[in-house]
């Protein structure tokens, strides 16, 4: 193999950027030449190829977002739009593509190697955590911190007024944002779509904390279950005197430098894929469970089913009791 691409696809999270400068230094430095395609399958498609250079990634390992562009591409769902994917692939005489996104993405680089024969990676990155081949997702540690530092500082105003404020949070279906945010920011109610929605819990909550005379808490709910507004609404209809706010947290979760740990993830899967396309080890997705890179084939690995972690639940539950 000599020639090979990289594209990142679908919702762009931090830690993007460290796999594309592992993977462009890395290659280089395995005598491959690396070629950037702009906006995921959307480029590929239109032919936004270009050769890229060590220069090229300099200074971005930080950074949030992602360098080479992303798009949600409908097209690449039709046969005529993998057709002209192909082509381009053909035309640059790219043998090899790595695919860093989301599951999403990840169909359509199973698409490409198991319809088309082309060589496939897969890098997970997505703030979502919702990858179940994989412990960690490239993206999840920084989008989390940032939920975790935004619910200081909602503290801050909160507690000094005796508020409630129910935050809702990233994840589509997956509870883990909500869940390991939640924890990590001493929540007293975490709402995932993994154990459902309860009213009657989350009020019986609220309101045993108030007996004792705590009357600030953070609700932290996954979007995948509902808007914090809802939650807030519900609330207030059952404890209508309740002095309480709504803050939906969107997309500055997916802003601002990685984090150490998305900057090591995503630099240690690029090298193993790498590695993987080297040994000639293609049609795989990459992943790490126990501190340990790992790699699957991707049919496999997209077979799986995520589940939420019940020892993870029960601590929160456990610890958030006032
Ligand atoms: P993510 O990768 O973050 O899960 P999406 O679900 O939006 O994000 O998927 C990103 C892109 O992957 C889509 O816009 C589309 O171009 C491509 N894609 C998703 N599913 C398929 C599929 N079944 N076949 C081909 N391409 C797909
Ligand atoms: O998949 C990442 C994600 O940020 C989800 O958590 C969220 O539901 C979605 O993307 C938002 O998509 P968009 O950026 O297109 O609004």
């Amino acid at each position: 193999m000599k020639n090979i691409a990289i594209l990142t696809s679908g919702g762009d999270s931090q830690g993007m950027n460290a796999a594309i400068f592992a993977t462009v230094r890395y290659g280089l430095a395995n005598g491959l030449n690396v070629f950037g395609v702009q906006f995921g399958y959307q480029g590929l498609i239109d032919g936004k190829v270009t050769e890229m250079t060590a220069q090229s990634v300099d200074e971005i390992i930080h950074r949030g977002g992602t360098v080479l562009a992303t798009a949600r591409c409908p097209e690449m769902k039709t046969e005529a739009g993998q057709a002209k994917a192909v082509a381009t692939l053909k035309k640059f005489g790219i043998e090899g593509l790595v695919v860093i996104g989301g599951d999403g993405s990840f169909n359509g680089a199973k698409v490409l190697s198991t319809k088309y024969g082309i060589k496939t990676m897969g890098i997970p990155g997505t703030i979502d955590n919702d990858l179940a081949y994989t412990d960690f997702t490239l993206g999840f540690d920084s989008a989390t911190t940032v939920v975790i530092n935004s619910v200081q500082m909602l503290r801050d105003t909160m507690a000094c007024n005796g508020r409630t404020c129910v935050v809702e949070v990233m994840g589509r279906n997956c509870g883990d944002i909500a869940l390991y945010g939640g924890l990590a920011s001493g929540a007293e109610v975490i709402i995932v779509p993994e154990l459902g929605y309860n009213i009657d819990d989350v009020v019986a909550r609220l309101q045993a904390n108030a007996k004792v005379g705590k009357t600030d808490n953070i609700v932290i709910v996954a979007e995948g279950v509902c808007s914090s507004d809802k939650v807030c609404a519900d609330i207030v209809e059952r404890i209508p005197n309740i002095n309480i706010r709504s803050v939906n947290l969107g997309h500055v979760q997916r802003g601002g430098n990685a984090t150490l740990q998305d900057r090591l993830l995503g630099t240690r899967m690029a090298k193993h894929a790498i590695d993987c396309m080297l040994q000639g080890k293609t049609n795989r997705v990459i992943g790490i469970r126990n501190n340990q890179i790992i790699d699957e084939d991707i049919v496999e690995a997209l077979a799986k089913t995520k589940q939420i972690n019940m020892s993870v639940v029960e601590l929160a539950n456990t610890l958030s009791k006032y």
